[in-house]
């Protein structure tokens, strides 16, 4: 059982945290907004710090979960950043989704640290959190990597490194180009039945068992129906996650048509007031064209 560190107790930072408690490992969190960070405590029996660099003191591992690439800056190397506070020979697992970019800059400055980095982004959304089945993409140094897979493994289904530095961020642009799509898709047959008068849920109970199946259906299909989107993976998250891919889209010259498409319908469904809806929000946008 180790030391642990996590930062950011957000939709998956507070669930994936409490795995790690659950596990036996002895867990300190930060939080920027003190209450979360007080109320995982009270929840699972761990510390709390008032700042990262605290929070990772002594910590064999910090793990992080927080916004875009300017906040993983602010708790790397912004004042009290964890980077600060981390002994050499102990290892950064960053959760977050963020550019390759600034993942290999981090990699870099924690180098010269003597500190390890590995780029884990997650993918299985909040239900894959809370029931600690996440997939998980890494990238960074090996031996790196197999020291953090066992802590990992609190949280995970399936834990896979696929190359160096950014391989992990790389992947999960993948993981988003693959889904923008499918969410238009699926949002289009949920709106056609509804327009052709079909029951939605007995027109999917029948094309999920079929080549249509995915886990976007299997997962959101009623509460889509239900007009329910506060929950999830928010849609200016995912906005920030297409930007990435369109960047590294350009730089690596590959063509990304459908993924720009619906990044302009999530600017509508932004637009919308949806900002903090579930990316399955995207039938809302439908629906409002009528
Ligand atoms: N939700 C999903 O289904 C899902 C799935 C896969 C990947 N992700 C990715 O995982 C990351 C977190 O997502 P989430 O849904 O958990 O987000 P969230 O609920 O909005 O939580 C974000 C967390 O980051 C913290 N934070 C943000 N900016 C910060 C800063 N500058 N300094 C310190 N802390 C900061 C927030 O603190 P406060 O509490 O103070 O705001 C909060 O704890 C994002 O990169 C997202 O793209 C999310």
């Amino acid at each position: 059982m180790a030391k642990l560190a996590f930062l950011g107790l957000g939709v998956m930072g507070f669930p994936m945290s409490g795995h790690l408690a659950k596990a036996g490992h002895e867990v300190t969190v930060y939080n920027r907004t003190t209450a979360k960070a007080e109320a995982w405590a009270a929840e699972h029996g761990g510390a709390w710090a008032a700042t990262p660099a605290e929070a990772a003191k002594g910590a064999e591992f910090v793990m992080a979960c927080v916004g875009n690439d300017d906040d993983l800056r602010d708790v790397c190397t912004g004042g009290g950043g964890a980077f600060s506070g981390m002994d050499k020979g102990s290892v950064f697992v960053d959760h977050t989704t963020v550019s390759a970019k600034v993942t290999r800059e981090l990699h870099e400055v924690a180098a010269a640290a003597g500190i390890g980095f590995v780029d884990a982004p997650i993918s299985g959304g909040q239900a894959g959190a809370e029931n600690g089945v996440l997939s998980i993409m890494c990238g960074g140094e090996e031996a790196q990597y197999d020291r953090a897979e066992p802590v990992m493994a609190a949280y995970a289904r399936i834990c896979r490194r696929i190359g160096g530095p950014g391989a992990g961020q790389m992947t999960k642009m993948c993981n988003q180009i693959a889904i923008a799509g499918l969410v238009q898709g699926l949002s289009e047959a949920l709106h056609f039945a509804e327009k052709a008068g079909l029951d939605g849920r007995a027109v999917v109970e029948v094309i999920s068992q079929g080549a249509a199946g995915s886990w976007q259906m299997a997962n959101r299909y009623e509460t889509m129906l239900d007009d329910h989107f506060d929950h999830g993976f928010a849609v200016d998250w995912m906005r920030k996650d297409l930007g990435i891919c369109l960047a590294t889209g350009n730089e690596t010259g590959a063509s990304l048509p459908v993924t720009a498409l619906v990044d302009q319908f999530y600017k509508d469904v932004q637009n919308m007031g949806g900002g903090r809806w579930d990316t399955s929000s995207l039938i809302k946008r439908l629906r409002a064209l009528g």
